[in-house]
């Protein structure tokens, strides 16, 4: 397959490496882009939780189970669903000491969580020791590791805030980098920034790590409260492995067909990216 080198390289490396036998999407093909969606069931209840995983299964890669339904319905949502054939995105976002997140990085292993967020900026050591016991867990019970992911900056909090409350004097971009960066090197699969940061965080880290992103809007949907948006072509285009898409989907009159058109959307931007300008 030829690819134009004007392209940047992370960013073709990383659909390359989807569309002709990666190791860590499985060498899933261009074609199979709803396997990057992740639909984030933010929901309160199990009843509600169920009712999407049915009309979803087989239309979208993982589902992502939040604050909200993890403390209302306890961790056996996370069974639950994946006796239902869904795979869990466990988003609790730990940060603490580095023996109490490894200790709980275990938890997700034994989980069979298939990706579970840390903070990023819970510093190298905690986040090695993360990494570290989620692999020797996974290891210890013969199951797939656990996709640790760091969350960099919250897309929630504005320049603004970054500075006068933060005490960071610097564009929130560049921090998003240095925290993928540091993440990478502790060993993270991956890492949660907005569609804005998409782009530099490939450029600077290459196309093995993952990049998981949030605030994804279809040109047909509400914006509802996210305003630094993309669309899931633009999101892929940009070099985003795995799109978090609640309210688009949730919300939808008809949530598979919701799945559907977004699945093609990102399909036809991954088809333009390998097809060599004529
Ligand atoms: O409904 P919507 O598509 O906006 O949902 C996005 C999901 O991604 C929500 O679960 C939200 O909590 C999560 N998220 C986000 N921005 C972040 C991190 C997570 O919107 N920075």
């Amino acid at each position: 397959m030829q690819v134009s080198k004007q392209w940047p390289h992370g960013k073709v490396g990383f659909i390359m490496c989807c569309a002709v036998g990666g190791a860590k999407l499985g060498g899933r093909k261009v074609g199979e882009m709803r396997e990057r969606i992740i639909v984030a069931l933010d929901v309160p209840t199990r009843a509600e939780a169920f009712h999407l995983v049915k009309q979803l299964a087989g239309w979208v890669g993982a589902y992502k189970v939040g604050m909200q339904l993890y403390n209302s319905e306890g961790p056996d949502i996370v069974r639950d669903i994946q006796l239902m054939g869904g795979r869990v995105f466990v988003d609790l976002k730990f940060h603490d000491i580095p023996n109490t997140v490894a200790q709980t990085s275990r938890v997700m292993a034994r989980r069979l969580a298939f990706m579970y967020t840390v903070h990023a900026g819970g510093g190298s050591k905690m986040l090695r020791a993360a990494a570290q016991a989620a692999a020797e867990e996974a290891d210890i019970l013969k199951v797939e590791k656990p996709l640790a992911i760091g969350v960099t900056v919250l897309t929630s909090i504005t320049q603004q805030e970054f500075e006068q409350e933060m005490g960071m004097k610097m564009p929130i971009v560049e921090h998003v980098v240095a925290l993928a960066k540091l993440a990478q090197q502790a060993g993270l699969d991956g890492v949660v920034c907005s569609p804005q940061e998409i782009a530099p965080v490939r450029a600077a880290c290459g196309h093995k790590l993952l990049i998981i992103t949030p605030g994804v809007r279809p040109n047909w949907a509400a914006t509802d409260d996210q305003a630094r948006i993309m669309t899931p072509g633009e999101a892929i285009q940009a070099g985003a492995s795995y799109l978090v898409i609640g309210r688009p989907i949730i919300k939808a009159p008809n949530p598979r067909e919701a799945a559907q058109r977004i699945a093609e959307e990102m399909n036809k931007a991954a088809t333009q990216l390998l097809t060599p300008p004529a």
